[in-house]
């Protein structure tokens, strides 16, 4: 089965939407919370999470709005999860995600899209280890 990393960005966190997104994820079939962390990023932790996007317009808002408050990191494994939580979590615009997925229901705004999900194998590990290095 696979792993993936899952954020509840701090917009998810500030509006009280912890136990709605978490229960999204926790009802479907065989899928399993490994671990769960409730923190504050930093600057330098986000500069290797957002790698790809250094740089880039978007780069120091997105930074400063993902260090504004905390957010909670998760591990989920199960069949098919990177794929599946993506799923979920709808496509990158709120406005264009569909009703029914958390962005679609949920969000308006681009850069406060109320969660982050690994989108590959390859980098649902690199994101593994930056959050959680010691969970092996
Ligand atoms: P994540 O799951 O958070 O990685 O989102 P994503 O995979 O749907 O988007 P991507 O990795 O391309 O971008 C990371 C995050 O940067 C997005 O979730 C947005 O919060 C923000 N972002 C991406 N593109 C834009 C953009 O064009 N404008 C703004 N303002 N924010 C952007
Ligand atoms: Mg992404």
């Amino acid at each position: 089965s696979q792993r993936t990393l899952v954020l509840l960005k701090p917009d998810a966190v500030r509006r009280g939407l912890i136990g709605e997104i978490i229960g999204r994820i926790e009802r479907k079939a065989d899928w399993t919370i490994s671990a769960l962390e409730l923190r504050t990023l930093d600057r330098q932790i986000l500069e290797q999470h957002y790698a790809e996007h250094v740089g880039r317009p978007f780069y120091e808002p997105l930074v400063e709005f993902m260090s504004s408050g905390p957010v909670v990191a998760l591990v989920v494994e199960g069949e098919r999860v990177i794929e599946g939580v993506r799923a979920l979590t709808g496509p990158t615009d709120p406005i264009a995600a569909a009703p029914g997925s958390i962005r679609g229901d949920f969000g308006t705004i681009v850069r406060e899209n109320l969660i982050h999900a690994s989108d590959s194998e390859e980098s649902a590990e690199r994101e593994l280890k930056i959050f959680f290095p010691s969970f092996a």
